[in-house]
C-alpha cells in the first residue's frame, strides 16, 4: 500500500468537469433492467439521446434516438417484434439501427441508418458501450451479488445536476459522513483518512475502526441494536469509472447466542454522464442476508435516501458555484490526505481519455 500523495497547495489535478470528460470505450450503466421493456425508454447518455427497448425475444437494444428522416424521437414510437417503428411516418429499424422498411416506398434507403450500441445485462442493470463498437474488449464489472439470493439488494436513482466526477469523488471519500451526514448516517468516527492503493486498474481504500456503534441506517438489516459497539472495517473499490463499492465489514464481538457475528453491507455507486452538467446516479445498498422483510427494506431505503438527498443538494450547489464563477476551475483547490482515492479517479480518467486520443485541461 502506498501513502496518499499530498499535492502542493494550489496545484490542480485536471478533472474536466466543465467539459465533455466522458470516456467512450467502456461500459456505463444505461438503466435498471426492469426499466427496459417493450415500451421504448428515452435516456440521455454521454450527451447522446438514446432509445432503449426490449425485443420480443427478451434481448435489449439501444440506438440513437433520432429518426434519420425528419428527426422524430424513435422513443415516441413503438416496438414490433425486434423492430422499433418511428411515430412520424412509420419507418422501421432493426436492432442494429438499419432501416428495414419505409412504408411509403418500395426502396428502403440504405443511408437511413442510425448508430446502435452494444448492451449487456449484468446484476440489476443494463450496461451500454457508447464508443467504438469494435473496441469492446471486456465485459461489465462483476455485480452478480445483486441478483444472488444470499443477498438482499435495494436500489434507487437520482438525476443530479452536476458533472459525474463530482459524484464519483464524493462516494470515494467518505470522510464527509461525520459532517454532511451528521444527522443521518451518524457514523461520526470517520474523521481520519483511509489508506488507498491500486490493485491493477482498480482503485481501493481500506480502514479499520475501533469498537463503536454502527450507523443506525444499517442496524435493522443485520438485526443489531443501534447502540451496540461493533468492530468495523471499511473497504472501497472502484473497478471502473462507472461503478464503485463501499463495503462495511461489520463484526459483532459479542453476538447473541445462535446469531451471526459478521456481516457485509455493500454500497454500490453507479454514475453515468447524461448531459452537460447532469449525471444519472444509480445507488444500491445490499446486505449479505437473504430475504430481508419489506419493512426492513423500506426503512433502510428511506434512511439512505434521506442521507443521499444531502449529497445531491450540496453537490448541485458546488456545481452551480463552479459553473457560474468566471474563474471556473481556475481557482484554488487544496488537496488533503483524504483525497487519495479522488486523485486516483482523476488519474484513471486522464489515462482513459488519453487512450482515446483526448486530454483534459
Ligand atoms: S421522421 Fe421518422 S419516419 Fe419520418
Ligand atoms: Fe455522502
Amino acid at each position: 500500500m502506498d501513502t496518499q500523495p499530498i499535492y502542493p497547495i494550489g496545484q490542480r489535478i485536471p478533472n474536466g468537469m466543465l467539459e465533455d470528460n466522458y470516456p467512450r470505450n467502456m461500459w456505463w450503466v444505461a438503466a435498471l433492467r426492469e426499466e427496459v421493456t417493450e415500451k421504448p425508454l428515452a435516456r440521455w447518455l454521454l450527451e447522446t439521446p438514446v432509445v432503449l427497448y426490449r425485443t420480443e425475444n427478451g434481448d435489449t437494444a439501444a440506438m440513437y434516438d433520432r429518426c434519420p428522416h425528419r428527426w422524430a424521437p424513435l422513443s415516441e414510437g413503438h416496438v414490433d417484434g425486434s423492430r422499433i417503428i418511428c411515430p412520424y411516418h412509420g419507418m422501421q429499424f432493426d436492432t442494429k439501427g438499419n432501416c428495414v422498411k419505409a412504408p411509403t416506398q418500395q426502396m428502403t434507403p440504405k443511408s437511413a441508418q442510425i448508430p446502435s450500441y452494444e448492451t449487456r445485462e449484468a446484476g440489476a442493470y443494463v450496461w451500454i458501450w457508447m464508443g467504438d463498437q469494435s473496441a469492446i474488449d471486456c465485459e461489465p464489472p462483476d455485480v452478480s451479488y445483486q441478483t444472488d439470493p444470499n443477498w438482499t439488494f435495494m436500489s434507487g436513482y437520482y438525476d443530479v445536476a452536476v458533472n459525474w466526477v463530482l459524484v464519483r469523488e464524493n462516494v470515494l471519500d467518505l470522510t464527509h459522513i461525520p459532517f454532511l451526514h451528521a444527522n443521518t448516517f451518524k457514523q461520526n468516527d470517520w474523521v481520519t483518512a483511509p489508506e488507498t492503493y491500486m490493485d491493477g486498474d482498480t482503485i481501493c481504500y481500506e480502514q479499520e475502526f475501533d469498537l463503536a456503534p454502527l450507523s443506525p441506517l444499517f442496524c435493522a438489516g443485520m438485526g443489531l441494536p443501534e447502540d451496540k459497539p461493533i468492530k468495523r472495517k471499511q473497504v472501497g473499490r472502484m473497478p471502473t469509472l462507472a461503478v464503485s463499492f463501499s463495503d462495511w465489514m461489520v463484526h459483532d464481538p459479542q453476538p447473541e447466542s445462535g446469531r451471526r457475528s459478521d456481516f457485509v453491507v455493500r454500497g454500490c455507486h453507479i454514475v453515468t454522464p447524461a448531459q452537460r452538467g447532469r449525471t444519472h446516479y444509480f445507488w444500491g445498498a445490499a446486505f449479505d442476508v437473504p430475504e430481508l422483510s419489506d419493512e426492513v427494506i423500506e426503512k433502510t431505503s428511506k434512511n439512505v435516501v434521506a442521507a443521499f438527498d444531502e449529497d445531491k443538494d450540496l453537490l448541485e450547489k458546488m456545481q452551480t458555484q463552479i459553473s457560474n464563477d468566471p474563474r471556473g476551475l481556475n481557482y484554488l483547490e487544496v488537496t488533503l490526505g483524504a483525497d487519495g482515492a479522488g486523485i486516483k479517479v482523476r488519474q484513471v480518467l486522464n489515462k482513459k481519455l488519453e487512450a482515446e486520443g483526448r486530454s483534459l485541461k
